[in-house]
């Protein structure tokens, strides 16, 4: 990976703002960063491989058989992982997200759950430990996720036809395989279950009214995603999205038992507006990252595979974490390096994209985590 790496400490930038100290010694404190928004939910990037080859995020053009991916000793173990996120955590993180790559490709990643799953909160309440997957490997592996402390899982699926699956995703897996595997995590009580399309258009657009349709009466709350210009891989281009307006008309539109409504939306830091039938239950999400942006109410920091934090998805460079946790002992100093790196924070790139041009290389969405 080219991205520049910058330390977690700047010296220009001055000393971190008082922090408070738990009884352990460790510096805690909520974190507001210079708009205000709070440090809520950290995503872990457990693996920067995939079984596989999305277009809008991992082309097999680019990752191919001469793509370098890390090795195995630049990847933070999970004592580091968990080091980390428990100093996170006493600074305000209630919600743990691992992604990848695909996470369920990681070795053990249940003891990683378990883990992570002692982290006490600072006011006792249980930590959000959910997972991002492509559903893949998920009948075999929801049972012990579960059984290791695991809450829920969110699922991407960007078709229910086979040949547009494969369009969209370029590897030799069937929708069946991931249908089963949602079935078991609903089963062994990973709630709630979401799943993610991302919608491309002139790919699997033509699916948008069948995977309403299909999951209308199912547990799962099924979420249609804009199509990102994330990373550099994936050569995006404008007239590729579809606007969630326009994809909510298109469903509205389709039947007349399909006409939507707005639904109360969950927490305000949520990606997703929800709606819902007017007839009978159901409910849908819209993510409109391009259309309308939701920095405003940012609260995520990621954390990459070989331990770099990246305060923005969009970011291009990050700062480097493993060296502390490697080579410092002290809890408290890492700590503060945390608060001061969450309270310079200024993203907002969504926000900003319309005058965001220049040679600067974006990190992809399979090393920094989705
Ligand atoms: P829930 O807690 O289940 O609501 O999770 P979430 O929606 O925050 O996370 P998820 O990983 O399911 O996010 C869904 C999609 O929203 C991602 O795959 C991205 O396409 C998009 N997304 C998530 N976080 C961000 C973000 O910070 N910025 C932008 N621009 N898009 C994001
Ligand atoms: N645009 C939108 N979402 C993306 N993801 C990956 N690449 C993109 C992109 N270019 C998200 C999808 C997928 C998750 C792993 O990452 O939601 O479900
Ligand atoms: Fe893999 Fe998910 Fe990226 Fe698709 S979107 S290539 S499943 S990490
Ligand atoms: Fe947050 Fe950056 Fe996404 Fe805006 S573009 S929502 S700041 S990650």
């Amino acid at each position: 990976m080219s991205n520049r790496i910058i330390p977690i400490i700047r010296q220009s930038a001055g000393q971190p703002l008082a922090l408070s100290t738990d009884a352990s010694g460790v510096a805690t404190g909520l974190l507001l960063d210079t708009l205000q928004r709070p440090l809520r939910d950290l995503r872990i990037s457990v693996t920067d491989r995939c079984n596989f080859r999305c277009v809008y995020c991992m082309p097999r053009a680019v990752f191919n058989q001469d793509y370098s991916y890390l090795p195995h000793t630049d990847l933070l173990t999970f004592e580091e992982i968990t080091r980390l996120a428990r100093l996170l955590v006493a600074h305000g993180v209630t919600k743990i997200r691992l992604t990848g790559g695909e996470p369920l490709l990681r070795k053990n990643l249940e003891r990683l759950v378990a883990m992570l799953r002692r982290i006490e909160t600072p006011d006792g309440a249980p930590l959000d430990l959910t997972l991002t997957t492509n559903g893949a490997l998920l009948a075999k592996k929801a049972h012990m996720l579960k059984d290791a402390g695991l809450n829920r899982v969110t699922v991407s699926l960007d078709a229910l036809d086979d040949a547009i699956f494969k369009r969209m995703n370029d590897a030799d897996f069937s929708v069946a395989d991931v249908l089963e595997g949602l079935d078991v995590a609903h089963k062994v009580g990973l709630a709630p279950i979401k799943i993610n399309m991302v919608v491309k258009a002139g790919i699997n657009d033509t699916e948008i009214i069948p995977m309403a349709r299909h999951f209308r009466d199912t547990p799962f709350l099924l979420r249609f995603i804009e199509y990102m210009d994330v990373g550099d891989s994936n050569g995006w281009k404008m007239n590729e999205v579809i606007p969630s307006r326009q994809l909510l008309e298109q469903i509205s539109g389709s039947a007349k038992d399909m006409q939507l409504m707005p639904a109360t939306s969950g927490r305000a830091d949520e990606t997703a507006k929800r709606w819902r039938y007017q007839d009978g239950p159901g409910e849908i999400g819209v993510i409109s990252s391009v259309t309308q942006a939701f920095c405003k109410d940012c609260t995520r920091l990621r954390l990459s595979t070989e331990g770099k934090l990246f305060t923005c998805l969009f970011a291009t460079h990050g700062h480097d974490v493993r060296e502390l946790l490697r080579n410092q002992s002290d809890d408290v100093l890492i700590s503060s390096a945390l608060a001061h790196l969450w309270q310079l924070r200024t993203d907002r790139y969504s926000e900003i994209r319309s005058q965001q041009s220049g040679p600067l290389k974006k990190v992809e969405m399979s090393y920094i985590g989705g």
